[in-house]
């Protein structure tokens, strides 16, 4: 019977549909894998059910050994998978697009509140017992309404918080991909920039790109400088696309008014001086944490194995094994 091994425990409806195919499943802890438990578990399986928390490169492939077919990543981001070591290997790699779409959406589009209506500080500042006297000027905030949101990658996941910005809040969108689309542009008016000029001219900027060579650092020093001083950011995608250092530092100088994070460049570390900014809003990466997205995640994950240990092609494989 072919073997499974999921990295961390997940929802239980993947897990029990290898199962029901019959397969021997074995399931890594809750927390963190370590990296032994993690070369010792893949030993002699077929499939790996990864999770984004491990590294999956040459040395796991290896471990595993030659029957390993498929790795099925549970996230539609897969830079913690070496792509190339398992194409080198003839192993197959799957992600989780499309069902976490609307999530990711609803929770970027939080943070953008978030920070605009300064929603966490004022928490912060009403539970502190510091509201003692209605305020002109107490707390101000931004407005949305014919603001001009800068959306970075326009792919499921950018588009969606474009449409629903746009459509629900009267902003006007701009945005950058390394594709232009033409279809979007003319049914929803969306505009095309190159990055700096998006960079230079967007009052809420959003990240929704893959993590690559290409899009490491993409909010680099020098791009944060270009921002307008009263721009926010708003990150749901991965950590090391800004320079979170320099992020940082024009936060503290108020270089730029805020930003909203769900993702970090060292997760789950954070850069020092992050946790300590007013102008900040962070969320431990769980954009796509709802109870119906992540068992559809799981499910996703487990036809991904099913359908390669049965001979198929994957609904899902990722674009580099096409
Ligand atoms: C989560 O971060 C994902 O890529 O699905
Ligand atoms: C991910 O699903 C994306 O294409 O944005």
């Amino acid at each position: 019977m072919p073997k499974v091994y999921i990295t961390r425990q997940i929802p239980e409806v993947g897990p029990k549909m290898l199962q029901d195919k019959g397969y021997e499943v074995a399931t890594g802890p809750e927390g963190k894998t370590s990296r032994e438990e993690l070369l010792a578990g893949v030993k002699g399986v077929d499939a790996i059910l990864s999770v984004l928390t491990e590294t999956i490169d040459a040395e796991v492939l290896d471990a595993a050994g030659d029957q390993l077919k498929v790795v099925a990543n549970y996230a539609v981001g897969y830079n913690n998978i070496k792509v190339e070591e398992a194409k080198k290997r003839n192993i197959k790699v799957t992600n989780t697009p499309g069902v976490l779409t609307e999530a990711v959406a609803e929770h970027t589009i939080a943070l953008l509140f978030a920070i605009a209506e300064r929603i966490v500080e004022a928490d912060r500042y009403t539970r502190a017992g510091k509201y003692e006297v209605w305020g002109p000027k107490l707390l101000l905030g931004a407005d949305l309404k014919d603001k001009t949101l800068g959306i970075v990658g326009l792919g499921r996941i950018g588009s969606e918080v474009a449409r629903r910005l746009q459509d629900g809040f009267d902003l006007k969108v701009i945005y950058h991909d390394v594709k232009r689309n033409e279809e979007l542009e003319k049914k929803f008016g969306m505009e095309f920039r190159e990055m700096d000029d998006l960079v230079k001219e967007a009052d809420f900027i959003s990240l929704h790109t893959a993590l690559t060579p290409d899009t490491k650092h993409l909010m680099s020093k020098e791009r944060l400088a270009m921002m307008k001083p009263d721009a926010y950011l708003i990150n749901t995608s991965r950590g090391p696309i800004v320079d979170e250092k320099a992020l940082v530092e024009a936060l503290k100088d108020k270089k730029i008014a805020g930003a909203a994070l769900d993702v970090f460049e060292n997760e789950p570390a954070l850069s020092p001086g992050l946790a300590d900014l007013e102008n900040v809003v962070i969320t431990p990466h769980i954009a796509s944490a709802t109870k119906n997205t992540r068992d559809k995640m799981s499910e996703m994950a487990a036809s991904n194995i099913i359908a390669v240990l049965d001979g198929q092609t994957p609904p899902n494989l990722v674009k580099e094994c096409q």
